[in-house]
């Protein structure tokens, strides 16, 4: 066999064509070296010897392969990322919902929660926490633990700062975090908003109605049959009037339903839906 034909080069491209088939996700734009170090590792964590035995067990386990996309597609987590989208919230969003009585955001695909973490903390300081509920959904269970731990190294917050106060941030980002041994824990004031759930994109249903739904960085990773599915969802979930916020790669430009939506002025990958152009 060449270099470029090793068995384990041909078992990554197998698995890379088995989980685009049977999940919708397309993890060929992974660099191939970093997708090749990510699956051993989530490999050898589920306990296969070769990238064909972990391919066997996700495929024939539902609840496994949602582990394995979780953990395939994770990036670092941050408080605050893209601080510019933030700062839109904070700038143009919050007075919106100052003048409705109840607000719902739906974060799809939170990761550890950082997003809806970040969102409560910029809500609070503009004054409508109070009348929001975040729905903060994904499908890694690892990672919804996390999520609803809340818990950091102490260190980490001193990263978070200067995202945050580029975000418009008003105090300090160590406000919202409660000391404890070593650690920090999110306060359960900002906590108490925010319902972590499971919620596979790819096959769960509409669960409520949002003002603005927050899916960033997660439709990348899926296919164009996936990516038209969730938008549908999307659509389904979202009030008249609503917002979808997608990620600085991602666009809803070529789908079905895009002529329902404007793009909101000066914001980068917010939409607004408009029925009316239905
Ligand atoms: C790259 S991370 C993005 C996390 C976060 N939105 C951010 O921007 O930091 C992608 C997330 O999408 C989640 N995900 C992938 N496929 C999903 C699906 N079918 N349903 C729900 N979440 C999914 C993964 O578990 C992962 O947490």
């Amino acid at each position: 066999m060449t270099e470029n034909t090793s068995v384990e080069a041909v078992e990554l491209d197998l698995l890379v064509e088995a989980v685009s088939r049977c999940a919708g996700i397309n993890l060929s734009d992974i660099p191939n070296l970093s997708l090749r170090l990510r699956v051993e590792q989530i490999a050898s964590s589920m306990g296969a010897h070769t990238i064909s035995s972990l391919q066997d067990k996700i495929l024939h386990d539902r609840r496994l392969m949602e582990q394995f996309i979780s953990q395939a597609t994770a990036l670092p987590a941050m408080l605050f990322a893209d601080s510019h989208f933030y700062r839109d919230v904070r700038e143009k969003i919050a007075p919106l919902f100052a003048t409705r009585p109840f607000v719902r955001i739906w974060h799809a695909g939170c990761a550890t929660g950082e997003e809806a973490y970040s969102m409560a903390i910029l809500l609070k300081e503009e004054g409508v926490f109070d009348k929001c509920r975040i729905y903060a959904t994904d499908i890694g269970d690892t990672m919804l633990h996390s999520a609803r731990a809340g818990i950091f190294a102490e260190s980490y917050l001193k990263e978070q700062e200067p995202r945050y106060l580029a975000s418009g941030g008003k105090g300090s980002v160590y406000d919202y975090f409660i000391q404890a041994s070593g650690h920090v824990v999110f306060d359960q004031n900002l906590r108490r908003n925010i319902v972590f759930a499971h919620h596979n994109l790819s096959r769960d249903a509409c669960f409520n109605h949002f003002d603005l739904i927050v899916c960033r960085n997660v439709l990348q990773y899926f296919t164009a049959p996936m990516q038209e599915r969730v938008l549908r969802l999307f659509d389904k979930s979202l009030v008249e009037d609503g917002i979808l916020a997608l990620g600085k790669h991602e666009s809803i430009e070529f789908q079905p339903r895009s002529s329902k939506y404007n793009h909101v002025d000066g914001m980068e990958g917010f939409y607004r839906k408009n029925e009316e152009a239905a």
